[in-house]
């Protein structure tokens, strides 16, 4: 949890000053699952010293209720492991504002509220289409303006549903607030993997001689889940796979992997390398999305033996939605590094397992000794697991025992859970410690979520103009047959 690897050469502590930390919308489904638990971790490992906790939602809870309510979110037993009194200590940390964010009334509780504390920080843990209240709020009454110390916003995904919506955020936000300010969480980043990735490549002396166009044949980046929509049906509808999981969780681990060496580690170092990845995707033109780009929906079908509705007979899903649960992409960046280099994206609901990780596929050697072998064994792969079981595996041939010269793919492994003695910490905790202490490398900034943006959007017209039947695919399988259809010849999607 101490060893930031983005952050060394940061003089920044690793504990937090004193701050009140505003939840708005403290009585959904992210505080009781992610927030509050981060939050009493972060505190009962000693990284939170003075501090108030505010819930700010418009349910008539008392303050008392308030305290009920988080200690349930909180029985958990690796939570519960750091005793009664540290969870009381928290608890007596919390208050609760009771308004509606369109009331101007509640806003006017918050200065009060910080009496004795100078630094605060708002997260909209709030349904999308309240961001922009919230924010006219803050801004309208004050709250934005620094007073001795720092104001910071945290801002929760989806930012924005195309170029333009994500434009008009960033305006909003950037009216009351600068840059510094604002962070924009992908909660992926938060991830240990996914910040190994920087140490892979640029702390080894190994990998990065040969990780280019020379010796890379190509990268396949997959993000399955297991589950459905799960009763989010009318959330989906609005967003669908691509905006959901590819405009920000994948493409931050596209730029990761994909982006030149940082000159240094300072946030804005590694999120500058970022961007030039995104502005280097060579666009998907309005009547290419068929050759780049596949959709599909899960149809009805069993998964571990018990049936489930197909996607158009979830509630809140319309009989005849276009909405999609599974996108595959293939993609080149103009880059010298990247040129010609397949890039092959894929995420979906209701697939075999839940599983997500970046496969880099290595060149097959230049000559070609063990024909029959070679074509039986597959080539070299680094994957790189995001979960589960996070961790690396090198994939290469070896020959199996005998008198003829036979070989198979054989896995070098490297396992989080096993090297280190411990699981990772839960990724809401690094980032929220992250923008306590004021450390945004993890967040994205405004020119990284509009360059994503540009990309994606071009996608969603693409579709939009293209009536063809969206591909039905078969639950607990690997999404729509028509994927097949975006690879090379010689390459096939990993088996999931
Ligand atoms: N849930 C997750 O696992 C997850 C994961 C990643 C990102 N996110 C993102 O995190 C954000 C929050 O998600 P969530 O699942 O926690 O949403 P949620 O369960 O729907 O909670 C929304 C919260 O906002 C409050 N609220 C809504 N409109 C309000 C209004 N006009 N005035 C005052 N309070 C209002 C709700 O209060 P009431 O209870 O009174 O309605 C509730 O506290 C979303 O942007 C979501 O995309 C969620």
């Amino acid at each position: 949890m101490d060893f930031n690897p983005f952050r060394s050469g940061l003089s920044v502590s690793r504990e937090a000053q004193s701050f009140v930390f505003f939840i708005f919308g403290v009585t959904g489904d992210l505080t009781r699952k992610k927030l509050m638990p981060a939050l009493f971790s972060l505190y009962a490992k000693g990284h939170l010293n003075r501090f108030k906790i505010v819930g700010f939602a418009r349910r008539p809870w008392t303050q008392e209720f308030f305290r009920n309510e988080v200690q349930g979110m909180l029985q958990k037993p690796e939570l519960l492991s750091y005793g009664k009194e540290t969870l009381e200590a928290f608890l007596k940390t919390l208050e609760y504002i009771q308004s509606p964010f369109e009331d101007p009334a509640g806003y006017k509780k918050i200065d009060s509220v910080c009496e004795g504390f100078q630094n605060r920080i708002y997260y909209l843990s709030t349904p999308p289409d309240a961001y922009g209240t919230i924010i006219e709020q803050l801004g309208a009454q004050g709250l934005a303006k620094e007073k001795g110390g720092h104001t910071r916003i945290v801002v929760e995904k989806p930012f924005g549903r195309d170029l333009s919506t994500a434009r008009k955020l960033n305006d909003q936000l950037s009216r009351y607030f600068r840059e510094d300010q604002i962070y924009r969480i992908d909660h992926y980043l938060g991830k240990e993997t996914v910040q190994n990735l920087i140490l892979l490549r640029f702390g080894n002396g190994i990998f990065e001689p040969v990780w280019n166009h020379r010796y890379i044949h190509h990268i396949q980046i997959t993000v399955a889940e297991k589950i459905g929509v799960e009763g989010r049906g009318n959330y989906y509808e609005t967003a669908g796979a691509l905006r959901d999981m590819v405009q920000n969780h994948m493409f931050q681990l596209l730029c990761l992997t994909t982006m030149e060496p940082p000159n240094d580690l300072n946030p804005d170092t590694i999120r500058t390398e970022k961007v030039k990845i995104l502005k280097s995707l060579r666009p998907i033109s309005f009547r290419e999305t068929s050759l780049y780009t596949v959709r599909g929906q899960y149809g009805a079908g069993y998964m571990d033996g018990k049936p489930v509705p197909a996607y158009r007979e979830e509630p809140g899903v319309a009989p005849d939605s276009r909405t999609e649960t599974f996108v595959a992409l293939k993609l080149f960046l103009d880059t010298w590094r990247w040129s010609g280099v397949p890039i092959y994206l894929r995420t979906g609901k209701r697939l075999a397992r839940r599983m997500s990780e970046i496969a880099v596929r290595f060149k097959a050697p230049p000559l070609e000794l063990f024909p029959r072998a070679w074509a039986y064994s597959g080539r070299n792969a680094l994957i790189i697991r995001i979960q589960p079981n996070e961790g690396i595996s090198l994939i290469m041939n070896a020959k199996i025992p005998g008198y003829t010269l036979n070989m198979r793919p054989v896995n070098m492994d490297f396992s989080y859970g096993s090297a280190f003695g411990e699981s990772p910490p839960e990724a809401y905790e690094r980032l929220l410690l992250d923008s306590l202490i004021g450390d945004s490398t993890l967040y994205t900034r405004r020119d990284e979520i509009e360059a994503s943006w540009t990309f994606i959007t071009r996608i969603l017209k693409g579709w939009e103009e293209d009536p063809s039947p969206i591909p039905q695919y078969v639950p607990g399988g690997s999404g729509p047959e028509e994927a097949k259809n975006l690879l090379e010849p010689s390459t096939r999607w990993r088996k999931l």
